[in-house]
């Protein structure tokens, strides 16, 4: 799908370019995304091929599926950098996780084990299904440690009932949105799709992640990339992915 921006879909055009992705899964076999070496290989070139110059991966960290640690998450990244030089990749590439807010959360931030995205931004994401009765609490103690709260894909959440009052007391209490890529394509689901619609027409998106875990995932983007809705994004957001280079 990725030679269809050459080839049969040249007549469209394509958005703007992003040079920075901060939200993946490309270290391999520590989380649902890669497993093994030749897939992570395989996902960097096509990163690579849609245009990003860096990618920030971010592997789970989940107390009940995904025990990651630093160490861990740093030695996957030196082994990852290392193979994509042997492999010729030219693509810059760091790592932070995506932390599920749960008790460990609360030990990990006490603790101040925490890998933060450009030693700012810490991406956090909660259950699909059920908010979190003490979500604001963590939010507030996420900025207390001196980080600033970046929901992953709010876009995907079901409990959200009441999207833009919702997301309006989120930004209210200084959380930036990383909305999914791939939400707008529909690839998550006419719900996510129509939350991440809203969002970006209300101009609250402050960060646009690939969240790739797969092949599937980047062709998909690569269409994403061609609609009408990614470049919509750009009329109304101020996106700062490129801030982070
Ligand atoms: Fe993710």
């Amino acid at each position: 799908m990725i030679f269809s921006l050459f080839g049969k879909r040249k007549q469209m055009k394509r958005g703007p370019l992003l040079k920075v992705d901060l939200h993946s899964h490309l270290i391999p076999g520590i989380d649902d995304g890669s497993r093994n070496r030749e897939e992570s290989l395989s996902l960097l070139k096509g990163m690579k091929a849609l245009g990003y110059e860096k990618v920030i991966t971010t592997p789970h960290i989940m107390s009940d599926a995904y025990r990651n640690t630093p160490e861990i998450i740093i030695e996957g990244l030196q082994a990852l950098r290392k193979a994509s030089k042997e492999e010729g990749i030219e693509m810059e590439i760091e790592a932070a996780a995506e932390y599920y807010l749960d008790d460990g959360f609360y030990d990990l931030l006490h603790k101040g084990e925490i890998l933060s995205i450009g030693g700012k931004y810490l991406l956090f994401e909660t259950s699909y299904i059920s908010k979190p009765i003490q979500l604001e609490e963590m939010i507030f103690e996420i900025s207390s440690a001196g980080y600033t709260p970046l929901m992953a894909h709010p876009e995907r959440y079901r409990y959200i009932k009441d999207p833009l009052g919702e997301f309006k007391r989120f930004k209210e209490l200084g959380v930036l949105f990383q909305v999914n890529l791939n939400s707008f394509g529909g690839h998550y689901g006419k719900g996510a799709k129509n939350h991440a619609d809203l969002l970006s027409k209300e101009g609250m998106i402050d960060f646009l992640g690939s969240d790739v875990h797969h092949k599937k995932q980047i062709d998909t983007l690569s269409e994403v990339f061609l609609s009408e809705a990614y470049r919509t994004i750009f009329e109304n957001n101020t996106i700062r992915n490129d801030e982070l280079i």
